[in-house]
């Protein structure tokens, strides 16, 4: 893996796709031996951050189990805004449902509280939150995060999914900003 360059940007090699690989499978392996026997669980990836690693675990989860995409917005540049836009996408019946979150990254967790938030009253059997990636550094909430891929220091990363102003998604490997 080679230095990269994004917009005005350097970033150095990070985490390499055979890395990441493993964490997906943590985590599939994780969440199938937690499940109760004949629970039939709902994915829902996190967009558009989430929509690799939401692919890759799939194809890890043993079981039966569905998935669909929600989209929440709340990230510009290297800065978490704060400002979260609303949901889209949301059309199932969650009631009753054991429904777990797929998010590529969790920073500051305002994302995550808006999830928790917009799942109170849906009436679901169990919520349960999984990230690949979660900075404990800058997380400021109060909230469970039930299943975390991996821990990492508190600066920003692109590739699998997570880009820096549009661009960088479509890298297969993580790579972190040269300071
Ligand atoms: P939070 O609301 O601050 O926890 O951030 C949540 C979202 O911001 C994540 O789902 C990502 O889409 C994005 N994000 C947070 N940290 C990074 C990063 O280091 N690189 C790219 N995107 C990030
Ligand atoms: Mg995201």
């Amino acid at each position: 893996m080679d230095s990269i360059q994004i917009h005005d940007k350097h970033f150095v090699p990070f985490i390499s796709r055979e890395r990441i690989d493993k964490y997906v499978e943590f985590l599939a392996d994780q969440i199938t031996s937690d499940l109760e026997e004949g629970d039939v669980p709902i994915f829902i990836g996190i967009l558009n951050g989430s929509f690799m690693f939401a692919a890759d675990f799939m194809k890890k989860f043993k079981g039966d189990c569905h998935i669909t995409f929600v989209k929440m917005a709340s990230y510009e540049g290297v800065n978490s805004t704060g400002k979260i836009k609303h949901l889209v996408g949301i059309n199932e019946d969650l009631k009753g449902k054991t429904v777990i979150i797929l998010e590529d990254i969790i920073d500051t967790g305002n994302t995550l509280a808006e999830i928790y938030e917009i799942f109170r009253d849906k009436e679901v059997k169990k919520l349960k939150i999984a990230t690949l990636f979660f900075k404990p550094d800058v997380f400021r909430k109060e909230l469970p995060i039930d299943y975390i891929g991996k821990s990492i220091e508190d600066k920003f990363v692109v590739g699998y999914g997570l880009d820096y102003d549009g661009l960088g998604r479509n890298l297969p490997d993580i790579y972190q900003l040269k300071v």
